[in-house]
C-alpha cells in the first residue's frame, strides 16, 4: 500500500498549511474523496477503517443520511443569519433539547470545542467580576487539554505545543489526574492525594475548577473513576467555587451515557460542547450555562453583559445537524449505552500481550499504553510504528506516543472493531 500511496499522493499540496504537521518529515496524506458509516475510501484504494472517528468527531458514521439529509433540507430555507437580532426554529428546538438533556436552562453558541472552552472560562471570570469578587484562581489537572486558543491553551498542560506561548497565558494552579486502569491497586492513595491538594489550593478564592469529566482525551486517553471526581466537586462545592466540564470529547454518549458528567454523578455549572455535537458534520461549539450563572449577567449596567459573539453563532446548517444528531442518539441509545461491551472481549484479549500496560476503558474509548524502553509520552516514536502498521492493515489510528486507543464511530460493525484489534495486535508484534 505505502508504495502506492507514494505514487498517487506524493504531498500536501503546496499552499497548504496542514494542523499537528511537521512538513519537512511528515507522512504525506492520503486523497480521501468519500467516506461512508466506519470507512474512508481513499482514492484507488481499499477502504479504510477510521478507528478513531477523524479526530473524534465523527459519532454515527461517515455521510450519514439522515444528518446529510437534514442539513440539505436546512440549507434551502436558511443558510445562516446574524444571531444577536434573530433567532430561528433550528436553534430554538436544539437548546430546548440541549437543556432538557443537560439540566442547565442557558445555551451560548460558538464556533469549535476551544470556543466552548473559552465561552465557558469567560462566563466564570465575569460571573464572579459581576458580583463585586476579584478572585483570580483558576485551577485545571496536570495533563488536561481543552484547545488551543489562549484561554483554552492557559487551562491545558504547559508542554511543547503551546511552549512559544507560555508567557502570554495567564497563570493557573494545577493538581495531578489520578488516572487508573484495570488492576491498578494504588488509586485510592494517588485520588488521597490529589483531593488534598485540591483543598489545600480551594483555600485561596477560585473562579473555577475545569476538567475532562471521566477521560482526558489528547493527555493519553487517561480515565479517573466516577468515585474521585464526585470528591473533586464536593471540594468546590464547600469552597464555593464553580465547576466546569469540558465534554467536547466525552459528550454524546462517548463515554457511555449521553454525557460524562451524568455517568460521573456530577452537576456541573458549566459544560463545553462540540465534537460530536453535529454528529461530526459541522463545526459548532456549545456552552450550556446554569441558571443562575445567567443571572448575574442581568441588569442595567453594560459592564454586566457578557460581550461575546462569533459570526456563524447558531448556524442554522449546524444546528440542524446537531438537531438530527440527538434524534439518532435518542432513537438508539443502545449504540452508545452498549459500546463498552463490545470493546471488553478484545481489550482482555490485548491486555495479555507483554508489550501492553494499563489497559483501560470507558464507553466507546479503548486505550493502553505500550511497554516503552526509550522515550516515553507524546514523542515516543512506538505510536508511529503501530499507525504505520494498522494502516498496512486497512486501520486507521493516531496513537498517542505510547498510548494505542480507539474510538470508533458508534455504527462500527463487530467484524471491523475485530479488524481494528488484530492490526494493532500486529502493529504491537512489529515492534
Ligand atoms: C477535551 C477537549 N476540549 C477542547 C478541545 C478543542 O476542540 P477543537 O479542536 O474543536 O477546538 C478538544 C479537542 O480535541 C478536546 O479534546
Amino acid at each position: 500500500m505505502n508504495a502506492k500511496r507514494q505514487s498517487s499522493q506524493p504531498k500536501w499540496h503546496p499552499n497548504i498549511w496542514p494542523p499537528f504537521t511537521q512538513l519537512s518529515s511528515s507522512v504525506p496524506p492520503l486523497l480521501v474523496e468519500a467516506a461512508k458509516d466506519a470507512l474512508l475510501l481513499p482514492k484507488d484504494q481499499p477502504p479504510i477503517i477510521d478507528g478513531i472517528s477523524s479526530w473524534w468527531v465523527t459519532l454515527h458514521g461517515h455521510s450519514n443520511p439522515y444528518i446529510a439529509q437534514a442539513i440539505a433540507s436546512q440549507a434551502q430555507k436558511l443558510e445562516q443569519i446574524i444571531f444577536a437580532d434573530f433567532t430561528h426554529p433550528q436553534a430554538n428546538l436544539l437548546a430546548t433539547r440541549l437543556s432538557k438533556l443537560t439540566g442547565l436552562e442557558k445555551l451560548f453558541f460558538s464556533d469549535n470545542g476551544s470556543t466552548a472552552v473559552e465561552v465557558a472560562l469567560k462566563m466564570a471570570c465575569q460571573w464572579w467580576k459581576n458580583k463585586g469578587d476579584n478572585r483570580s484562581q483558576i485551577v485545571a489537572f496536570e495533563d488536561a487539554y481543552h484547545g488551543d486558543t489562549f484561554g483554552a491553551m492557559a487551562v491545558g498542560e504547559r508542554n511543547l505545543f503551546n511552549e512559544p506561548f507560555s508567557e502570554m497565558l495567564f497563570p493557573v494552579q494545577r493538581i495531578p489526574w489520578p488516572e487508573t486502569w484495570w488492576g491498578d491497586q494504588e488509586f485510592e492513595n494517588r485520588e488521597k492525594k490529589v483531593l488534598i491538594d485540591l483543598e489545600h489550593l480551594l483555600k485561596t478564592p477560585t473562579i473555577a475548577v475545569i476538567l475532562e469529566p471521566l477521560v482526558q482525551g489528547a493527555g493519553g486517553m487517561k480515565m479517573v473513576r466516577p468515585e474521585f471526581l464526585i470528591e473533586v466537586e464536593k471540594k468546590i462545592r464547600q469552597a464555593n467555587s464553580l465547576l466546569i466540564t469540558d465534554e467536547v470529547l466525552t459528550g454524546f454518549g462517548r463515554c457511555g451515557e449521553f454525557f460524562a458528567f451524568q455517568r460521573a454523578g456530577l452537576k456541573p455549572d458549566l459544560i463545553s460542547l462540540s465534537k460530536g455535537l453535529t454528529g461530526g458534520f459541522l463545526p459548532m461549539g456549545i456552552t450550556m450555562a446554569r441558571k443562575s450563572i445567567h443571572e448575574g449577567f442581568l441588569g442595567d449596567d453594560p459592564k454586566h453583559t457578557f460581550w461575546h459573539g462569533h459570526s456563524f453563532t447558531a448556524n442554522p446548517l449546524g444546528c440542524a445537524a446537531a438537531n438530527a444528531s440527538l434524534d439518532l442518539l435518542e432513537k438508539s441509545p443502545e449504540k452508545f449505552l452498549n459500546f463498552e461491551s463490545r470493546h471488553l472481549p478484545h481489550l482482555k484479549k490485548i491486555a495479555k500481550n507483554p508489550k501492553v500496560k494499563y489497559p483501560r476503558l470507558t464507553g466507546t474509548i479503548a486505550a493502553f499504553n505500550i511497554k516503552v524502553d526509550g522515550r516515553k509520552g507524546y514523542l515516543s516514536s512506538v505510536g508511529k510504528i503501530i499507525k504505520s502498521s494498522a494502516l498496512k492493515s486497512g486501520v486507521f489510528i493516531r496513537p498517542l506516543g505510547d498510548v494505542v486507543y480507539l474510538m470508533p464511530p458508534l455504527c462500527i460493525k463487530d467484524e471491523e472493531l475485530e479488524k481494528c484489534y488484530i492490526a494493532i495486535q500486529k502493529g504491537l508484534n512489529s515492534i
